[in-house]
C-alpha cells in the first residue's frame, strides 16, 4: 500500500520524537518516499542528522535554508505529498493545526497540503484528556484529517494512561489498513490473461505469437493496485508482476488457459482476456521430434475452444466481461462483430496500423467500445497508463 508513496513525515516536539526514527526506517522499508519536517523544537529530541541519514534526504526544520540561501516552499511539498503524517503530533501543534496557525515550516504544510493527512498525538494522559485538545481533535477529523490513536500505558512523566504515541509498527499498520479499504476495488476478485499460448507441434516445437505479455501484467498491476484480488492466467512470457499478491497461474496453450480461466471465471466479478489466444492448434503432437524429410510438411490444424466466447456464455448477471480485438483492417466493424459475438461489456480496440501500437512495445492506442457502441479512443501511451484507462472503465462498471 505504501509502494512509491510520497509522505512527508512531520515530526513535533515530544520526547515521542525518538521513535519517529523508527518509523523512518518502516516507511521506506515499505517503499515509500520520506521527506521530513520537523518543528523547531522536535530537534531538541531526535536530531535531524538521525532522520535526514534514514530518509535519504536532508530535513526541513525553517522556511528557508540560511546556509544556500534556498526557499522551503511549504506549498510545493504540500502538493508532492501523497500523505502527510504527523507523528508525533504534540498538544500545542494540534492546537495551532485546528485553528490554522502557520508559524512554523511544518503548520504551513499542512496548511497547503491536498492529500489525506494522518496524525498520531502524543502527550501526557492530562493534557490529552484536557477538554481543549479533545475539542482540537474532533476539529482536526472535522476537517477529514485521520488519528492513529494514542495508545494505553507508562508515560515520560511516570503517570500511566492514555496520551502514549501509537507504536511506529502500529502506525503503518494503521495507514496501511486505512488506505487498502479505501481504494476503489477492494473485496473484488477479478481474473485477467496475458501472452501468447504456445501449441506443440513436437516436443521441440510451437506454434506462437508475438505477444509479450506487457499489456496484461500492466491490468493485472493496476487492478492490484486499485485494491482488487487479481488472479493472473499467463502464456509463456518472460514478465513479472510489479505488485505483490497477484496470484498468478502459468499456462502453455489454449486448451490449458481454458482450464485456468473456467476454474477461476465463476467466483470473480470481473474478467480481462488480454492474452493472444492461438486460433489453431496442431491435430496431432508428435511424441518425438520431427525429422527433417525431402518432402515437404502438412501440419494439421484444428481451432481451439475460443476462451473468451465461452466465458461470454456463462457470464453471470453483474459478471463484466471485457476482450480485445486486434485488428489490421475494417477494425471497428471487425470490433463490434467481437463484442456482440462474444457478449462482452467493452472491447479494447488496437490497430496494427498505428505505429506504436500493438505486439512488443512499451505503448498503445486504443478505442473502447462498450456494448452500447459508445467509443472511447484514446492517445498513443505508455501501457501502464492504458491499463489505468482500462481498469478505471471496469471500476466504473462495478461501481454502477
Ligand atoms: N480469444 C479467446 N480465445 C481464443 C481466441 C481469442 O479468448 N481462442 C480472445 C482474446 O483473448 C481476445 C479476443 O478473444 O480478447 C479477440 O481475439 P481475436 O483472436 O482477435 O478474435 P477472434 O474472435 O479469434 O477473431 P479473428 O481471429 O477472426 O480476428
Amino acid at each position: 500500500m505504501l509502494q512509491n508513496k510520497k509522505i512527508v513525515l512531520g515530526v513535533c516536539g515530544s520526547i515521542a520524537a525518538y521513535k519517529a526514527a523508527s518509523l523512518v526506517r518502516l516507511l521506506i522499508k515499505a517503499g515509500a518516499e520520506v521527506q521530513v519536517v520537523m518543528t523547531p523544537d522536535a530537534t531538541g529530541f531526535i536530531t535531524p542528522l538521525t532522520l535526514s541519514t534514514l530518509s535519504k534526504k536532508p530535513v526541513l526544520v525553517e522556511y528557508s535554508n540560511t546556509e544556500t540561501g534556498e526557499w522551503n516552499n511549504h506549498v510545493e511539498l504540500g502538493l508532492w505529498a501523497d500523505l502527510l503524517l504527523i507523528a508525533p503530533v504534540s498538544a500545542n501543534t494540534l492546537a495551532k493545526m485546528a485553528s490554522g496557525q502557520s508559524d512554523n515550516l511544518l503548520t504551513a504544510v499542512y496548511l497547503s497540503a491536498k492529500c489525506p493527512v494522518y496524525f498520531a498525538p502524543a502527550m501526557d494522559l492530562d493534557m490529552w484528556k484536557h477538554p481543549a485538545t479533545q475539542q482540537n481533535i474532533q476539529q482536526l477529523q472535522g476537517y477529514g484529517n485521520i488519528m492513529v490513536p494514542p495508545g494505553n500505558g507508562e508515560l515520560a512523566s511516570g503517570l500511566y494512561g492514555e496520551g502514549r504515541m501509537a507504536e511506529p509498527e502500529e502506525i503503518v499498520s494503521f495507514l496501511t489498513d486505512d488506505i487498502k479499504k479505501k481504494l476503489p476495488l477492494v473485496n473484488q476478485k477479478i481474473l485477467v490473461t496475458a501472452g501468447p499460448t504456445h501449441e506443440a507441434i513436437d516436443p521441440v516445437r510451437f506454434i506462437g505469437n508475438h505477444s509479450s505479455g506487457k499489456m496484461g501484467f500492466a491490468i493485472a498491476d493496476q487492478f492490484a493496485f486499485m485494491g482488487a484480488e487479481v488472479v493472473l492466467v499467463t502464456g509463456p512470457t518472460s514478465q513479472t508482476s510489479q505488485q505483490r499478491g497477484i496470484k498468478r497461474i502459468d499456462v502453455t496453450s489454449a486448451a490449458d488457459m481454458l482450464g485456468a480461466c473456467l476454474q477461476y471465471y465463476k467466483g470473480v466479478k470481473a474478467c480481462v482476456m488480454s492474452a493472444a489466444v492461438a486460433d489453431f492448434t496442431p491435430v496431432n503432437v508428435s511424441a518425438q521430434k520431427i525429422k527433417k524429410q525431402d518432402n515437404d510438411l502438412n501440419i494439421e490444424l484444428k481451432k481451439t475452444t475460443d476462451i473468451l466466447k465461452t466465458l461470454g456464455e456463462q457470464k453471470q448477471k453483474g459478471q463484466i466481461l471485457v476482450g480485445f480485438a486486434l485488428e489490421t483492417n475494417d477494425e471497428e466493424k471487425n470490433a463490434i462483430d467481437k463484442l456482440q459475438r462474444k457478449n462482452l461489456d467493452f472491447i479494447v480496440l488496437n490497430s496494427l496500423n498505428d505505429e506504436g501500437a500493438g505486439f512488443k512495445t512499451d505503448t498503445n492506442k486504443i478505442t473502447i467500445i462498450d456494448h452500447k457502441l459508445q467509443k472511447t479512443t484514446f492517445e498513443l501511451k505508455d501501457k501502464d497508463e492504458v491499463a489505468k484507462d482500462i481498469c478505471y472503465k471496469v471500476a466504473e462498471l462495478i461501481k454502477a
